[in-house]
């Protein structure tokens, strides 16, 4: 399949947009990640987003809208909590899972009797949406199982060839996907994100759970839940241990490495780590968003230099910090090792 690289004009939006009419796939800019968009109320464009991706049939695609006039084709109620929620967070990165109308079928839901709708709030996003009048289903525009696509290089490796267009807005603000939270029933959070549970639970007034790991043989409620996500190539494993055991830990390593760092650590990894070692900064440990914003690049980064494996620091358990952890530590399959033990483990085989 030939795919048109276009441009975020006016122009090249109108072509982007006559391809979703038409039942074909668009690469676009939102302010969390890029996304493989088809026309949600077609179910054979909506085939071709799973084909395109090599997604299982059984995990749901979001359904953006740039309007709530949209939502009464999508979805059949929508809750007073709802309100509240779109009213504080949208158009942003919040994700809401609701029950899903009859015009919603089983292929956008996987068989599902709910729906996940979200109103972006990147410029190009909404003009898309606006344009092709239809509300357009997407999940993240990378190849399943890898990062989600933060910049249009990152959509051009994984989709070229693979889908009708790609368009080019820039980086993505954000970083990290939508918090998605169902309120088809009693709240629960499945996937935390830049909004965070502190945020939700302030507008709603009552606490709200979390759900974003299932215990293996569970049937998971959001089908996401289950499969590995954001994996580069390279081996991801958290470090934790002081400064010195991890600058021996890494530089002990025979294979070719990388390391994530926090920008406070720099100039002293700098000094100590060997310079085959490739280094990347994940900001600064007082920003989450920063954090959020660099880490699918870093990691899509450590492949295109072809390391072998990447260590990564610790991340906060607090609310902030939340969206990052998730990623990065479902990533790293949830290893974490102590940096001296590692160490002397390998020199061991
Ligand atoms: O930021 C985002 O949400 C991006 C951009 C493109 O909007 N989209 C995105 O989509 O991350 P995707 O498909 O990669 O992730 C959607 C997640 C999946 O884990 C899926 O299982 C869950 O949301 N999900 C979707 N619909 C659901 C539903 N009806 N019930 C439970 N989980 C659902
Ligand atoms: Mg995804």
């Amino acid at each position: 399949m030939e795919t048109k690289l276009l441009s975020n004009s006016e122009n090249d939006l109108n072509i982007a947009a006559e391809i979703i009419r038409s039942g074909g796939t668009v690469v676009f800019p939102t302010e969390t990640v890029y996304g493989l968009g088809a026309d949600a109320l077609n179910p054979d464009a909506v085939k071709k987003i799973f084909t395109a991706k090599g997604r299982p049939a059984d995990n749901p695609l979001i359904v953006h809208i740039y309007d709530v006039k949209q939502l009464n084709e999508i979805v059949s109620e929508v809750p007073e909590s709802a309100k509240k929620l779109m009213d504080k967070f949208w158009p942003g990165p919040l994700t809401i899972i609701l029950k899903k109308s009859n015009k919603i079928r089983n292929e956008v839901t996987a068989g599902l009797d709910t729906v996940g709708v979200r109103m972006p709030v990147q410029s190009e996003a909404k003009r898309l949406l606006e344009l092709s009048g239809v509300p357009i289903a997407a999940p993240s525009a990378n190849l399943s199982g890898k990062p989600s696509p933060t910049a249009f290089a990152h959509c051009v490796d994984d989709m070229n060839g693979r889908v009708d267009a790609i368009i080019d807005g820039g980086d993505c603000n954000v970083g990290i996907e939508s918090t998605v939270i169902d309120l088809s029933g009693e709240p629960i959070i499945y996937r935390p994100g830049d909004v965070t549970t502190e945020q939700i639970e302030q507008i709603l007034n009552c606490k709200v759970k979390t759900v974003s790991e299932v215990k293996e043989n569970e049937k998971p409620k959001s089908p996401g839940l289950k499969y590995k996500h954001y994996s580069p190539k390279a081996e991801v494993i958290i470090i934790k241990g002081s400064v010195e055991e991890v600058v021996n830990c890494v530089n002990g390593q025979k294979d070719r490495c990388g390391i994530l760092i926090f920008d406070e650590f720099s100039s002293e990894l700098n000094k100590k780590i060997s310079p085959n070692i490739e280094i990347i900064s994940l900001g600064s440990m007082k920003s989450p968003k920063e954090a959020a914003s660099s880490l699918f690049k870093a990691l899509r980064e450590m492949d295109n230099r072809g390391v072998k494996r990447v260590f990564a620091p610790e991340i906060p358990s607090t609310d902030k910090w939340s969206g990052v952890r998730n990623r990065l530590y479902r990533a790293a399959g949830n290893r974490i090792v102590d940096a001296k033990n590692y160490f002397e483990k390998s020199k061991n085989h």
